[in-house]
């Protein structure tokens, strides 16, 4: 039993470890254990996130169907659900010590009404002009994400906007009280030779190591971590570094260029939890779907070469071009036989109907399968346990089989469990 990981990572060649009073072992170094550790920990949430939301959606579906013209199926899938064997929510109790409340501070003053003003710039860079007499007003208050595809200026705009980079034309003035935080995506901020005490001493001389000490560990800072150098730090120790550098002073302006990049499920929600508290105003880069419904009320959206606005988080940007699509009639392609749009659509919802119908068999001949494996083995079971009458061939046999069709049995759940999602994520879809 030892906390000094330097020592572990010396002497250890394999981990034991208590996980809900089961002994877990992990046959490598401490490094790998600790690799080993966070995959088989995200693969259990994520199974367990997955089993969750399909429980939750077929619980609706016997609910809506139970008086219905689909009783039958409902029936079925309550059984099924019943039969279900539920995994529990995977703990981190590493993590969970990591919990630390983030509260973002302002200091007070939200700053003027109007945080950026940038009336008909261009933005790019000598030679390659991005985006040409773009406006772009941002508020106080204000939460505003910019998306984009990969390479399309999201990082220069943001960079013009901040300050970081002059446009190629015109002006983009800044409230007089804006105190900016700005989240590099390169990370730029960051000093490869100095340890994260050190990092964080550079802005803040006056605070003890005790201090930052207790400052890292709100980031997930632990241990021996504070004292190691930004060289060896992992993607995601960067990412928090950085921010823990950018908010050491209050800023009632954070401007993110995709901060959730290398962070793991914990530290994004404590990330989401702390701008969620947020009060000044907040400008996010991200491609994380996720993130931008939890903390953008509107977007500028790069388009075809010029910036969009739309109020509004992510999901409902999505929906709304989704039925812009739906409007307009695809274009037609040369095919050899040529297909007029409405013939295009019954094909289209032909197609649909086949594919319903097909995960549809493909759920209820499951149910199916597993109820005659529950029979057989419900029998199996009242003949072991009836008097066996020294026959023990006969006795290993029907354990034999007893094992087989329990194994079977929980194959044909999980193929179930898997189908009945299918068919839940078909009917979902426009
Ligand atoms: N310093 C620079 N000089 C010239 N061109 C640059 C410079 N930095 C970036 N670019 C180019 O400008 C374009 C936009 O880059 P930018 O980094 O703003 O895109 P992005 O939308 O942030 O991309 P990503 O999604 O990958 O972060 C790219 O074609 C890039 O190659
Ligand atoms: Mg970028």
């Amino acid at each position: 039993m030892s906390h000094d990981r330097a020592f572990i990572q010396r002497t250890c060649r394999a981990m034991v470890e208590l996980e809900d009073g089961q002994i877990v072992r992990y046959p490598y170094g401490y490094d790998q254990y600790v690799v080993e550790r966070d995959a088989r920990l995200e693969r259990a949430r994520v199974e367990y996130q997955r089993q969750k939301e399909h429980v939750e959606k077929t619980e609706d579906f016997i609910r809506r169907n139970l008086a219905g013209q689909k009783t039958r199926q409902a029936q079925s899938r309550r059984r099924m659900l019943e039969k279900l064997e539920r995994l529990e929510r995977p703990e981190d109790n590493w993590q969970m010590a990591g919990r630390i409340a983030l509260n973002f501070q302002t200091g007070g003053d939200l700053g003027g009404k109007e945080i950026v003003r940038a009336p008909g710039i261009s933005v790019g860079y000598p030679g390659r002009a991005i985006l040409t007499e773009v406006t772009v007003n941002i508020f106080r208050g204000d939460r505003v994400g910019i998306v984009g595809p990969n390479g399309c200026g999201k990082s220069t705009l943001l960079k013009t906007l901040v300050g970081e980079l002059a446009p190629l034309a015109g002006v983009v003035e800044r409230g007089a009280a804006v105190r900016l935080g700005y989240f590099d995506q390169k990370l730029s901020s960051l000093c490869e030779d100095r340890t994260a005490i050190e990092e964080i001493q550079s802005m803040r001389s006056d605070l003890s190591p005790e201090v930052v000490r207790q400052y890292l560990a709100k980031f997930r800072f632990f241990g021996d971590d504070p004292f190691r150098t930004v060289r060896g730090f992992s993607g995601g120790e960067r990412s928090r570094l950085a921010l823990a550098k950018m908010l050491l002073f209050p800023r009632n302006v954070l401007a993110l260029d995709e901060p959730t990049n290398h962070l793991d499920i914990p530290a994004r929600e404590t990330l989401e939890h702390a701008l969620d508290g947020y009060e000044g105003t907040l400008i996010v880069v991200s491609h994380d779907r996720y993130f931008l419904d939890r903390v953008c009320q509107r977007l500028l959206v790069f388009e075809n070469g010029t910036l969009e606005a739309h109020l509004g988080n992510y999901s409902d940007w999505r929906e709304y071009r989704k039925s812009q699509v739906a409007a307009t009639p695809a274009p037609e392609k040369p095919s050899p036989v040529t297909q007029s749009p409405t013939e295009i659509t019954r094909a289209a919802k032909k197609d649909r109907e086949r594919t319903r119908r097909r995960l549809e068999r493909m759920v209820e001949s499951l149910e199916a399968e597993v109820s005659r494996i529950e029979t057989e083995l419900s029998s199996l079971r009242t003949q072991l346990a009836a008097d066996h009458g020294g026959d023990w061939h006969k006795l290993h046999a029907l354990a034999d089989r007893e094992r087989e069709l329990g194994d079977l049995l929980g194959r044909r759940m999980a193929d179930w469990e898997k189908a009945s999602a299918e068919l839940q994520r078909f009917l979902e879809e426009v």
